[in-house]
């Protein structure tokens, strides 16, 4: 079976890195959302030592996903055909992917996940910043760090329900996982998937 690459060592490092802080911040950032969800915090030493270490964890996923975001922006403009595919997109969650228009390295729907998620991190930084206690907060009047805070949990919701979205498609379209565990894909996968590119990869016109 031929094998194109899809991504380097660096992207999928970069990646798992991104993926691990990701639940680090989320799961310690939830155990101040809600009293019931206040045993997160045993995961990470208990109460004050998750209140220490959240904030960090965001920078630190920021800062990961700032370098994604610069291996992966180019792949991921909006073309006019993408406007197409998402027209269509009720037909591929009902299961046919014949009717869908070709794609190429990435398809909108994976666009879309990723500037939403570029855009609810760079959010996620600016309002967590803002009640940062004790080093930022005070240099910010009260009616804003309560609107932070407001931003803040409804960016984090949106982003934790972002990346469900996006680890449920990772798994569903059999052989994505291996293209971010090993860097691989088969060719009937680029051609099934992403016929565009499959065609840009191999010279095949078909
Ligand atoms: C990007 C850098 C980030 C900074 C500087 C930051 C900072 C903070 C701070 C200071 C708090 C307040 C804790 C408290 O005293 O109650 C907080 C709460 C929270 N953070 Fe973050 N955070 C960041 C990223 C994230 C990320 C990436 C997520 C989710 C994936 C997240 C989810 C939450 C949640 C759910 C809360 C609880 C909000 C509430 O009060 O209801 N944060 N964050
Ligand atoms: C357990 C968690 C995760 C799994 C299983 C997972 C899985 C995957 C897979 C399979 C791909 C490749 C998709 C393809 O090429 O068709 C991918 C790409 C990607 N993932 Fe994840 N992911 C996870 C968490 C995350 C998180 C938390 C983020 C950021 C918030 C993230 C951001 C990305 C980005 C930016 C790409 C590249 C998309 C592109 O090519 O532009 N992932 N992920």
């Amino acid at each position: 079976m031929r094998m194109l690459l899809r991504y380097r060592d660096g992207d999928r490092i970069n990646h798992w890195c991104v993926a691990m802080l990701f639940f680090c911040a989320g799961l310690s950032g939830l155990a101040f959302f809600h009293p019931s969800l206040f045993f997160l915090s045993n995961l990470f030493g208990g109460g004050p030592w998750t209140r220490i270490l959240h904030p960090f964890f965001g920078v630190a996923m920021f800062l990961g996903f700032v370098g994604l975001f610069f291996r992966f922006w180019r792949r991921n403009l909006w073309k006019g055909r993408d406007t197409e595919w998402t027209r269509r997109a009720p037909a591929l969650l009902m299961g046919d992917e014949d009717a869908m228009p070709a794609v190429g390295k990435n398809n909108a729907g994976q666009k879309g996940v990723f500037w939403a998620m570029a855009l609810l991190l760079v959010l996620l930084l600016v309002t967590g910043v803002m009640f940062w206690q004790p080093w930022f907060a005070n240099d910010f009047p009260i009616l804003l760090r309560r609107l932070a805070v407001v931003i803040h949990a409804a960016s984090a919701a949106i982003l934790i329900l972002v990346a469900i979205v996006h680890i449920y498609a990772g798994i569903w379209v059999k052989g994505s996982v291996h293209a971010m565990t090993r860097g691989y894909v088969s060719e009937a996968w680029a051609r099934k998937h992403h016929l565009l590119w499959y065609r840009e990869m191999t010279g095949d016109k078909q």
